[in-house]
């Protein structure tokens, strides 16, 4: 195996959990929700695999001016919360590719459940060898997947190479802060050996150098602060909500989203949002 392929391997192993679609199913159900009837709303608490869940996912899909008709690829599509909510609420049609089998199965699975199969589309794939022709989609869109790729100039310039000239890449990323190092756990790595974080700095760069112009950058370090404090706040206090992330990580997600305020307050990551043209 390549060392690129076992660092995929061991983040393929970090994101897997052997039988998530049940486990999805099952709390769904004691959640009160009628599978025959599951809405894309329903969904959000557990399919949005991000920091500030949809509420960001909606801020980037307005920020890149997304519109009925473009044609999306989601680059570390996840169980597909954010393809579906954007497809749902701008029209779109969305292609989602993960490096995680059984994310993308079940992404599928709910894609089914939320009839929303025409317009959202998955495939396991690996992000720096996309299956699709140079110029395929108006809009590529990648949302906390670049933490686990070293090579960020080669992810960039795989992403570019299947958008249009002209179209647009919307990026909503965790970066590394000033301060060094980040405690582990983390929703993305347990282990250092599979985070790559590079500084706001060094993401402008390698944008610039491979081909965009960048068009809008938000950081929305300080909303994500107040977000995990109240995440970490919440399950401190009434331990996990009955659908939420802890589906996906298991029981050391309260530790992770503690450990991501920490991260946080002592400014060792920020996120951001960049929506950036194909030149
Ligand atoms: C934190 S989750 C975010 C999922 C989704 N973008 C969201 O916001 O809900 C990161 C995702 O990136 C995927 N990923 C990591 N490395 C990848 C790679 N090299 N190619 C494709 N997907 C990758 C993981 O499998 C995981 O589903």
């Amino acid at each position: 195996m390549t060392s690129s392929g076992s660092v995929n391997a061991r983040i393929e192993a970090h994101y897997s959990r052997a039988g998530l679609g049940e486990l999805i199913l099952a709390a769904l159900r004691q959640a009160g929700k009628d599978l025959a009837r599951l809405t894309v709303e329903d969904l959000a608490p557990l399919d949005e695999f991000h920091v500030r869940g949809r509420e960001a996912t909606l801020e980037l899909g307005r920020l890149a001016g997304l519109t009925a008709g473009s044609r999306v690829l989601d680059v570390g599509s996840g169980l597909g919360g954010p393809s579906r909510c954007i497809a749902r609420t701008f029209g779109c049609h969305v292609a989602g590719i993960d490096l995680t089998e059984e994310y993308c199965g079940v992404a599928t699975m709910l894609a089914k459940l939320t009839a929303m199969t025409d317009a959202v589309q998955y495939r396991q794939a690996d992000a720096m060898d996309l299956p699709f022709p140079a110029e395929s989609f108006d809009v590529v869109w990648t949302q906390h997947t670049s933490m686990n790729i070293a090579d960020k100039a080669g992810f960039f310039r795989e992403l570019g190479r299947t958008l249009k000239r002209g179209g647009t890449l919307a990026v909503y990323d965790i970066l590394a802060g000033p301060v060094t190092p980040i405690h582990f756990p983390v929703p993305w790595a347990r282990v250092p050996g599979s985070s790559f974080l590079c500084t706001a700095g060094e993401l402008r760069s390698i944008l610039e150098g491979n081909g965009y112009r960048i068009e809008a950058w938000q950081d929305s370090t300080d909303q994500a602060r107040l977000w995990f404090t109240a995440v970490a706040r919440r399950i401190q206090e009434r331990g996990p909500a009955p659908l939420g992330l802890h589906l996906l990580m298991g029981d050391d997600f309260a530790t992770m989203a503690n450990n991501q305020r920490r991260n946080l307050e002592e400014g060792r990551i920020a996120t951001v949002q960049v929506v950036a043209r194909k030149i």
